[in-house]
């Protein structure tokens, strides 16, 4: 069977700056709270992003691999650490870095998606209370302003901030991301204004007239595991937690009911709200960024499900205090760093968001398959797992656009191997194996596979 995707939808990988850039100290880089998180030791084996995929060195050869696959898009993050130095100043060294990159993916046919924001909060601003201070979201548009005043005329597509919920929650209430704080209270504050930093920042660069703006954001369908209602309940708030906060926000101005009158009485949750606030955050996208990696089955806490359910590593302190927790069936199989595979939860995804939302533009800009790669004595990197993931997902993503679902293209998630945040470098995602003692790239299996996939706009 073929499964042919609409013209002109774009195809490519998607990267991050920390993850890949290397390049630490130089020209004028600044530290990142995840610089001093891991090299605090709270990373795998205490590694970091020093060096990383050494991406900064070699920019100009993984642009010729990304060509050398038939990418059509390409999203980076522009790091918010090398566009400016301590006072706020314009540190042109690291504009001039992404001004090259861009320019080397136009020239190759590429079309580039920036990400304003990814995770690597400047020090300075973390030392000033990161995303508690509300400070911090107008700090963000400053850096919007700056970047896309100066790159708006070759880059079109801009996204402000990456996985708000991974990002905030992960760091202030489960402290397993800087800062590392455990308040669930401060999370709440933490995301909404990192949501009011994603108004601001669009709106800079909309008055730089740069181009298109959206957000990026990760989202998985909540299911209850059994039929009984108290789990039904448990999966509604946990869709509360991880979708419909970000969701009613963005395009309905409001935060959901049931989640603030769970949260009433955290501090500072939902006090951090001044009057304005959302209507800066919902002015309406131009697209939205999806990032599809699984979907959850919850559970109400305290309920013996017997030896056919186990919990699995996404069940965390914030499920149980919302009465929850996530499970699989036993057996099932979980990738390296615990996450369920599930390719049908896309298609029903991105039908739910067009049904409760609208019908915005979407791009998945990120979805992939962590393994143990290695390189075998025939000098190969075979991933035969990964290409089966990426045909099963795109063959649910395919339905979803088969049901009239506004998708303009497909990012994989990654280009390259990199460093997986605390995962260290043990869990790899790329299409594209890299050597670290060398820095040698080996495209795998699935790099081959991928470029037929885009040079025929179908599976
Ligand atoms: C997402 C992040 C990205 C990468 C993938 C695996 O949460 O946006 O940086 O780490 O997960």
């Amino acid at each position: 069977m073929t499964l042919r995707f609409p013209e002109g939808f774009l195809w490519g990988a998607s990267t991050a700056a920390y993850q890949i850039e290397g390049a630490a100290a130089e020209d004028g880089r600044r530290p990142s709270i995840w610089d001093d998180f891991v090299h605090a030791g709270h990373a795998r084996h205490g590694e970091t992003g020093d060096v990383a995929a050494d991406h900064y060195h070699r920019s100009a050869s993984d642009l010729d691999l990304m060509a050398d696959l038939g990418m059509t898009a390409y999203r980076f993050s522009i790091a918010w650490t090398r566009t400016m130095d301590d006072d706020g100043a314009v540190n042109q060294k690291g504009l001039d870095f992404y001004r090259r990159l861009a320019d080397g993916l136009r020239e190759r046919g590429i079309e580039p998606f920036a990400t304003l924001y990814h995770f690597d909060l400047p020090r300075r601003l973390g030392e000033r209370g990161g995303w508690l201070d509300r400070d911090t979201a107008y700090r963000l548009a400053d850096h919007a302003d700056l970047v896309s005043g100066a790159l708006g005329d070759r880059i079109g597509h801009w996204m402000t901030v990456n996985e708000l919920f991974v990002e905030t929650f992960l760091g202030y209430a489960t402290g397993d991301s800087p800062p590392g704080r455990e308040s669930t209270g401060e999370a709440v504050a933490a995301s909404h204004h990192m949501l009011l930093g994603h108004g601001l920042a669009a709106q800079a660069v909309r008055a730089n007239g740069a181009g298109e703006v959206g957000i990026v954001t990760s989202f998985s369908p909540v299911r209850p595991a059994t039929a009984d209602p108290r789990d039904a309940e448990a999966a509604r708030r946990i869709d509360g937690l991880v979708n419909r906060f970000y969701l009613d926000a963005l395009f309905r101005g409001e935060y959901p009911a049931d989640l603030m009158a769970h949260y009433a009485d955290l501090r500072p949750g939902f006090t951090a709200v001044r009057d304005g606030d959302l209507d800066v955050i919902s002015a309406p996208l131009d697209f939205l960024g999806l990032n599809y990696y699984f979907s959850r089955t919850v559970a109400a806490s305290g309920r013996d499900l017997g030896p056919d359910w186990v919990e699995t590593p996404l069940s965390t302190r914030v499920e149980a205090e919302l009465g929850a927790r996530d499970v699989v069936r036993a057996g099932e199989t979980l990738t390296a760093i615990g996450w369920p595979v599930d390719p049908g939860g896309l298609t029903e995804l991105l039908l739910r968001l067009r049904a409760d939302y609208g019908d915005v533009p979407i791009y998945i800009t990120e979805n992939g398959l962590p393994l143990g790669d290695y390189v075998t004595p025939d000098g190969r990197v075979h991933d035969p797992e990964r290409i089966e993931f990426l045909r099963r997902h795109l063959t649910a993503l395919h339905a979803a656009v088969a049901a009239g679902v506004d998708v303009r293209g497909y990012l994989t998630w990654s280009l390259l191997d990199n460093f997986e945040w605390g995962s260290g470098y043990a869990p790899r995602f790329g299409l594209t194996f890299v050597d670290y003692g060398t820095q040698r790239r080996i495209p795998k299996d699935s790099f081959h596979w991928y470029r037929e996939v885009i040079a025929r706009n179908g599976l």
